[in-house]
């Protein structure tokens, strides 16, 4: 199997024309589509797996391959108003690569965006070369910027295989897939 390339990531935010704000204005991502009217009806239900669904999304390129897919439904699933922790169940966060974190990150700053903290810098281990920092969107989804200073490809590639060799079986993990 051959899976191209990551052609978009999903988020679902509460104000489509709020969240374009961040990431058309302040990210600077380019529009592939402009925002589209509310689709719903039975086939869009079963498609998204939604009962109901009603939603309006926009694609904003990211790079010359990948685009950020912005959805709003109406209404949401009943929750409190906030983005799940990063360690809930389907808790998800999107990380942008960049040249100079440090710089991009007062860029960030200068426009309100909260960060997690200061920057994180790793020099031992598997993520040796990261410094990586966790910031969060209108909607407090979780983003992520790293500056990747460098990668131990060989160091790297043998631990991986030495993972490989000693992992937990297959057979430990029946059924696979949950129904
Ligand atoms: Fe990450």
């Amino acid at each position: 199997m051959k899976l191209n390339y990551v052609h978009h990531v999903g988020l679902i935010c509460s104000d489509l024309d709020r969240s374009i704000y961040f990431y058309h204005d302040i990210l600077g991502f380019q529009f592939q589509n402009e925002p589209t009217g509310w689709f719903e009806g039975p086939e869009l239900a079963k498609g998204v797996g939604v009962p109901n669904a009603k939603l309006r999304q926009v694609s904003l390129w990211v790079d010359d391959t990948t685009t950020f897919e912005l959805i709003e439904y109406s209404p949401r699933a009943d929750t409190t108003g906030k983005p799940v922790a990063n360690n809930h169940l389907g808790a998800a966060h999107v990380c942008f690569e960049v040249d100079d974190i440090h710089a991009t990150k007062a860029e960030l700053e200068s426009h309100g965006v909260v960060f997690n903290s200061d920057v994180n810098v790793v020099d031992e281990g598997p993520l040796a070369g990261w410094r990586w920092c966790y910031f969060t969107d209108p909607d407090g989804l979780a983003l992520e910027l790293i500056q990747w200073d460098y990668y131990k490809k060989e160091e790297r590639e043998a631990a991986v295989a030495e993972y490989l060799k000693n992992r937990p079986p297959l057979s430990a993990f029946k059924p696979l897939f949950n129904k």
